[in-house]
């Protein structure tokens, strides 16, 4: 494992994600496509500071474990648990080389395979979330729009972020991203093609892959008008994709 990763430099800042427009929307879709979390264990891979773990603890899971390479991340996220105890565990793992850390209910996995430039490395993280579910258990992808057309990028920063293209290494494009937090942050990434995740969850024996649309909740939509969010609700940065483990 890396000893630092370009989240080391931003850590706290990263908190600021959930209250920009695209982060308001990306919530609202991720916990759309969220099972009834009640009883259920859930492993975060790519936890980050903690954000989504806390909402699945609060959400009724009765075990969270989060999980990230980036120990600056990770401080965040169990300064937040000291602060305000909800039970929730943060272990630093990378999600290409974990073990097979349990059998868990829920397997989320919100935007580290957009940190993941070549297919190999692809399809063993997926297998490796797989790897962690309980038979029949659903997993919860988070990644960028595969669809996304390049006519949308100008439109992009007014959602709190702006997306730089840059060139392709092999399948996929390798793209800098700059949020809009006070002060921004920037990291890179990778965006993949459209049936790349379709196809590495079918070689990990995942099925039933499903997307979710969009969802912005009815205050903000309300608050800033529908002609605002158009865009993203036509055609988002994100895309937010399940998958169930065969029975077996
Ligand atoms: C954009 S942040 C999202 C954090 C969190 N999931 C959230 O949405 O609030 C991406 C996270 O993926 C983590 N990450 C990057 N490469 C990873 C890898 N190989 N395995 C697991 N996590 C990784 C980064 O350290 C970072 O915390």
């Amino acid at each position: 494992m890396p000893e630092t990763s370009q989240y080391d430099e931003i850590g706290e800042l990263y908190e600021q994600v959930g209250d920009l427009p695209f982060g308001i929307a990306e919530r609202a879709t991720v916990l759309s496509a969220v099972p009834d979390l009640r009883d259920r264990t859930v492993l975060d891979v790519g936890c980050g500071t903690g954000t989504y773990a806390r909402l699945f603890r609060r959400a009724g899971a009765r075990q969270v474990l989060g999980v990230d390479p980036a120990r600056e991340m990770l401080a965040v996220a169990r300064a937040a648990e000291e602060r305000e105890p909800l039970g929730i565990a943060y272990e630093r793992y990378d999600g290409l080389t974990m073990p097979k850390l349990g059998e868990f209910d829920v397997v989320a996995a919100i935007w580290p395979l957009s940190h993941v430039g070549d297919r190999d490395s692809y399809d063993r993280m997926v297998a490796n979330l797989a790897e962690n579910l309980v038979p029949g258990g659903q997993l919860l992808i988070v990644v960028p729009n595969p669809d996304a057309g390049s006519d949308r990028l100008d439109d992009y920063p007014r959602y709190g972020m702006t997306v730089f293209p840059g060139g392709y290494t092999g399948e996929c494009v390798e793209t800098r991203i700059r949020v809009h937090s006070d002060p921004p942050f920037e990291f890179s990434g990778f965006g993949w093609p459209s049936g790349v995740l379709e196809e590495s969850c079918a070689a990990a024996g995942l099925t039933e892959v499903r997307r979710y649309p969009t969802v912005v909740p009815e205050p903000d939509l309300a608050e800033r008008g529908s002609e605002f969010w158009a865009v993203l609700l036509e055609s988002s940065m994100f895309a937010v994709f399940t998958a169930r483990r065969g029975e077996n």
